[in-house]
C-alpha cells in the first residue's frame, strides 16, 4: 500500500491515498470524502486543488521550470518550430522528419476559411474587440463542421483539433482586416504556418508580401512559449465545458473567452499600456509605490503570477527575443529601456521579493509584438492562437479518459435558508 493521508472529522478518521505524478507535488484522494463524512473542502481559485491527471505539461513555480511532455521550454524555443511542438503536445513525443511534414502538410491544407464564414465579420462593429470578434467566430465554427463532431471516436476528435489549429491563424488575420478596413487574405500554402499567418495579417492584394526570416522566427517563438501552460484558467474553462460533451469548436471559444480577462492573456495588452502610461524611465518609482500600497487596485501587469514564484523561463527567452526583433526591424522602441529598467527597480524593492513577483511571460510580449505591428488589442488574440493547441490536446486527453466524468465543483452555501414565498402586495 503506497502512502496515506488521514483526515479526523468529529473524531472518526479515515485515510485517503496519496498519489504520485512522476515529478511534482503528489495529490491526496479525497474522491471518497463526501461519502465518508458528508464533507466537501472548500479551495477557491483551487489554490491546493489538482482538478485533473495529465501528462502534458509541467510546472515548477518555485524554480522556474516549464516542461512540454518533458522537454524544457528553453530548449523547445531555441531549437524546435510551433508546428513540431504542437505535434509533441498533440502525440506525446517529437515527430520524425516524414510525420513532421504529414502533420505540417495536414495542418496547411485546413487553413482556409467556409467562405460563408466572411460574412460573420461583417455583422460587427469595425471597432469591435477583436478578442469579441474570436469569440463569436470560432464559436460559429461549431455550425460549419459538422463531419468530425462525434467526440467519442478519436479520428473526429483529431480531425477537429487540427481545424481548430489550422484555422485559428486565418480567423486571427481575418480579425484585424476586418479592424483595419483591408481585405481579407487568403492563406498562401507554400509558407511555413507563421509566415502564412504574417502575411494573411500585414500583406495587401495590391502588393507582394515578403516574410523577414527574423520577425517569422520571433513570431513562431512567440507561439512555442504560448502553447501550452498545464491547468491554467482557459485551459481548465475548456476542460469545463468539454466535460458536458459539448462541440469542441464551443469549447475553445469559452478558452477564448477566459483568456480575455486582464489577469490572464489580457495581461500583455495591459502591460504595455502601463509601460507607455510611464512613459520614462524617471516615473518608475510612482508607479512601484501605487503598485505596493494596498489602498489602491493599480498592480504592475505583467508581474507576479499563480504559479512561478520565480522568474517564468519564458520571460527569459521573451527579452532575448526582443533585442532580435528590434535588430531585424532596425527599430528602438524606449519603452523597452523603461521595461528593463522597472524590472530592474522591481527586483531590488524588498515587496516584490517578498511576494515573489518576478516578470511573466507577458511583461516583454507586448513590446515585441508591437515592433512587429500589432496592435494591442490584438495581443491576446495571438495568445489564443497559440494556446488552441494546447486547449485542444489538454481537450482530447480529458475525452480520451475513460474514467472522465462531468466536472461539477460544490460549494460552501452562506445564503438564506428556505423562507416562504412573500405576495408583491405583502412586501
Ligand atoms: N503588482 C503588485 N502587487 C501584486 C502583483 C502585481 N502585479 N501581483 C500580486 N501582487 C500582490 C498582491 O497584492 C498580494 O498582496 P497581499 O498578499 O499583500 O494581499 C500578493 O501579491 C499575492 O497576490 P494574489 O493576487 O493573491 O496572487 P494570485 O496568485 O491570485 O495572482 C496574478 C496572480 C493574477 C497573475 C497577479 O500576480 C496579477 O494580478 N498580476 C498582474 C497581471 C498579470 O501580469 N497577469 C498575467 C499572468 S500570466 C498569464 O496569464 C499568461
Amino acid at each position: 500500500m503506497g502512502d496515506q493521508a488521514k483526515l479526523s472529522v468529529g473524531g472518526a478518521e479515515n485515510d485517503y491515498a496519496v498519489l504520485k505524478g512522476s515529478v511534482g507535488p503528489d495529490v491526496i484522494d479525497i474522491r471518497k470524502l463526501y461519502a465518508q463524512t458528508g464533507k466537501f473542502t472548500f479551495d477557491p481559485g483551487f489554490t491546493s486543488t489538482a482538478s485533473c491527471e495529465s501528462a502534458l505539461t509541467y510546472i515548477d513555480g518555485d524554480e522556474g521550470v516549464l516542461l512540454h511532455r518533458g522537454y524544457p521550454i528553453g530548449q523547445l524555443a531555441e531549437n524546435s518550430s510551433f508546428m513540431e511542438t504542437s505535434y509533441l503536445l498533440l502525440n506525446g513525443e517529437l515527430p520524425s522528419k516524414d510525420e513532421l511534414t504529414s502533420f505540417e502538410n495536414t495542418i496547411t491544407r485546413h487553413t482556409m476559411l467556409h467562405e460563408q464564414l466572411a460574412t460573420f465579420y461583417r455583422g460587427f462593429r469595425r471597432d469591435a474587440h477583436p478578442m469579441a470578434i474570436m469569440c463569436g467566430v470560432v464559436g460559429a465554427l461549431s455550425a460549419f463542421y459538422h463531419d468530425s463532431t462525434d467526440i467519442s471516436d478519436p479520428e473526429h476528435r483529431k480531425i477537429s483539433s487540427h481545424r481548430l489549429i489550422a484555422k485559428m491563424p486565418t480567423i486571427a488575420a481575418m480579425a484585424y482586416k476586418y479592424s483595419v478596413g483591408q481585405p481579407f487574405v487568403y492563406p498562401d500554402n507554400k509558407l511555413s504556418y507563421t509566415g502564412n499567418f504574417l502575411r494573411m495579417t500585414f500583406g495587401v492584394p495590391a502588393e507582394e508580401y515578403e516574410v523577414i526570416p527574423a520577425v517569422e522566427k520571433a513570431m513562431d517563438r512567440i507561439f512555442i512559449l504560448h502553447a501550452d501552460h498545464e491547468q491554467n484558467a482557459s485551459t481548465s474553462t475548456v476542460r469545463l465545458a468539454g466535460s458536458s460533451g459539448a462541440n469542441p469548436f464551443a469549447c475553445i471559444a469559452a478558452g477564448i473567452a477566459c483568456l480575455w480577462g486582464p489577469a490572464h492573456g489580457g495581461a500583455n495588452e495591459a502591460a504595455l499600456n502601463m509601460l507607455k502610461e510611464i512613459g520614462t524611465p524617471d516615473r518608475i518609482q510612482h508607479y512601484i509605490d501605487r503598485a505596493k500600497d494596498k489602498n489602491d487596485p493599480f498592480r504592475l501587469m505583467g508581474f507576479g503570477h499563480r504559479v512561478y514564484k520565480n522568474y517564468d523561463p519564458r520571460a527569459t527567452v521573451m527579452q532575448s527575443t526582443v533585442r532580435e526583433v528590434f535588430d531585424a526591424l532596425k527599430v528602438n522602441d524606449p519603452l523597452f529601456e523603461t521595461a528593463l529598467r522597472l524590472e530592474e527597480i522591481a527586483l531590488s524593492d524588498p515587496y516584490f521579493a517578498e511576494k515573489k513577483l518576478f516578470p511573466n511571460v507577458d511583461f516583454y510580449s507586448g513590446i515585441i509584438l508591437s515592433a512587429i505591428g500589432f496592435p494591442t488589442t490584438m495581443f491576446t488574440v495571438l495568445f489564443a492562437l497559440a494556446r488552441t493547441v494546447g486547449w485542444v490536446a489538454q481537450w482530447n486527453e480529458m475525452i480520451s479518459d475513460p474514467g472522465q466524468k462531468i466536472g461539477r465543483p460544490r460549494q460552501l452555501y452562506t445564503g438564506p435558508t428556505q423562507r416562504d414565498y412573500v405576495p408583491l402586495d405583502k412586501r
